[in-house]
């Protein structure tokens, strides 16, 4: 009724017929763009706001009913907080339930209801996909462990916690972006597919074409692996641009179920020239840890709120800690020794030479009251062969990890060899020196010193809330056998 009023009144005030659809065009997206999501109903001015209000499509989360009156719960993954729709319990249709999908049409009023200042009176509550509330596995108001949500990888994203921590990755990869492109780094994408193996550990799955048409059994002519990093191909752009970084996904094959391993996981990393000692590294992590927790801390305080009271209380000190002290520093050495005095302590012994296990790593940051640690300058043996050789002692190298509480590490980076000949000897002694000759080309063509570093995205969110087990902070988790869905 409504588009033909405003078509008879263009009708007579419009000269020239040529506007009439483009007019109409305009009048539908105006009425269905307008429709307004939960996060928007709920920013809405009550005492400005005038006429009726169409919602997205939501899902109910709650339902009761009261002296005739029906409330329902409604949420979109807007915002944290539910939508409270009322209506005459008559006026309810049939179909609705807990899980069913729902539009709602009508009027902001002021609420009644301890806990909400306004909520939608509404005119038509119009169901579009029922649900059968004895199958639905999700009960009003309930809570339910990390162990059963992630048995339902396709629904659990209808789960409040699970609903905050899709919102706050959303934030921690604005703030990542915010934080680079604010100091002029350009953002780059690495391939996937790839036929280096950055870090030289062997943990890569082998690409290979499923097409059976496809006669070739080698479909690149070389073996082809998922990435295990983008470092390598952020070098080169670094070595042309300066400053750049990426937000990739990364494969590992690592045969671990541990609470902080995946296969498929996210890593930050960045690659910057003119990075000359190990400071200018640990000094931009620090600044990046720093700024992307505060501006997620700033965009999304509900929802990090949510899982320091439901998940990981008394995790939100661990934090404010973290934003006002100074990360720590400690060589490799150094912590070697102090590991060596607490020997006891540990089911890996510590020497010098070892890699640094988990217990270790625990240990290094209780030690520093619970706060974040660089190890830096590691023995060659144990890091990759990019790494820097320290000048003044060869058999270590300018390597650094970031260790935090509750996780161990959550950073690695190091400077890279920037001189020919001792990488050519590093890569010869390898035997490596063939595979990597384009790598050696950025060196022989205007080398230049530069590092960078590699922050796993899952482990960051895990520190940030406290979460125990990596597998609840992304959407999709693909570990050991298990890849579902
Ligand atoms: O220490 P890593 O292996 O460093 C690199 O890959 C470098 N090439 C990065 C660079 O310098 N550009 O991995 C970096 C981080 C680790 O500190 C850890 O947080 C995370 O990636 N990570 C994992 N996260 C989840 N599951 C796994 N299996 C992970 N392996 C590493």
């Amino acid at each position: 009724m409504a588009m033909t009023g405003v078509f008879s009144l263009f009708l007579r005030t419009c000269p020239a017929p040529v506007t009439l659809f483009p007019l109409t065009k305009a009048y539908i997206i105006r009425k269905y763009c307008t429709s307004k999501s939960v996060s928007d109903v709920l920013k809405l001015d009550i005492l400005q706001t005038t006429g009726n209000i169409i919602t997205n499509p939501g899902w109910v989360q709650a339902i009761r009913s009261h002296k005739g009156i029906c409330f329902l719960d409604i949420n979109d993954g807007s915002c944290i907080d539910s939508l409270q729709v009322v209506a005459k319990s008559d006026a309810m249709p049939d179909e609705i339930t807990i899980g069913c999908s729902v539009q709602i049409e009508g009027s902001l009023v002021r609420s009644k209801s301890p806990g909400q200042s306004s909520e939608l009176k509404a005119d038509i509550v119009k169901v579009i996909g029922e649900c059968n509330p004895q199958e639905y596995p999700f009960k009003p108001k309930a809570r339910y462990h990390a162990d059963f949500l992630r048995q339902l990888p396709h629904l659990r994203s209808r789960n409040n916690i699970f609903s905050s921590l899709l919102r706050i990755r959303n934030a921690a990869t604005i703030a990542t972006h915010k934080f680079f492109q604010d100091r002029d780094f350009l953002n780059v994408h690495t391939p996937i597919i790839t036929s280096n193996d950055c870090e030289g550990a062997g943990e890569l799955f082998a690409v290979k074409s499923a097409n059976t048409k496809v006669e070739d059994v080698n479909f690149f002519n070389v073996p082809a692996y998922l990435t295990v990093s983008g470092q390598l191909h952020l070098e080169c752009m670094a070595c042309s641009h300066s400053k750049v970084y990426t937000i990739g996904p990364t494969f590992r094959a690592e045969n671990s179920k541990s609470r902080k391993h995946l296969s498929e996981f996210y890593m930050v990393e960045a690659e910057i020239i003119n990075t000359k000692t190990i400071e200018d590294l640990t000094q931009l992590i620090e600044d990046f840890v720093k700024e992307t927790t505060q501006h997620v801390l700033e965009e999304r305080s509900e929802d990090v709120c949510l899982f320091h009271k439901q998940v990981a209380p008394g995790h939100r000190e661990i934090i404010d800690k973290m934003l006002k002290c100074n990360f720590n520093i400690i060589s490799y050495t150094e912590a070697i020794a102090l590991l060596e005095k607490n020997s006891d302590k540990f089911i890996n012994k510590p020497f010098w030479g070892c890699d640094l296990n988990t217990e270790h790593e625990v240990f290094l940051v209780h030690y520093f009251d619970d706060t974040p640690t660089f190890v830096v300058n590691f023995p060659s043996e144990i890091k990759a062969f990019y790494a820097r050789e320290n000048d003044d002692s060869p058999q270590t190298v300018s390597a650094v990890d970031l260790l935090v509480p509750g996780i161990g590490e959550l950073v690695g980076g190091s400077l890279r060899e920037e001189r020919t000949t001792v990488l050519e000897e590093k890569l010869k002694n390898n035997g490596l020196l063939d595979v990597y000759d384009w790598y050696v080309d950025l060196r022989r063509f205007g080398s230049v010193p530069h590092g960078g570093f590699g922050l796993g995205f899952e482990r960051y969110l895990q520190f940030l809330l406290g979460v125990e087990n990596i597998k609840d902070v992304i959407p999709f988790p693909r570990f050991t056998h298990s890849c579902r869905l």
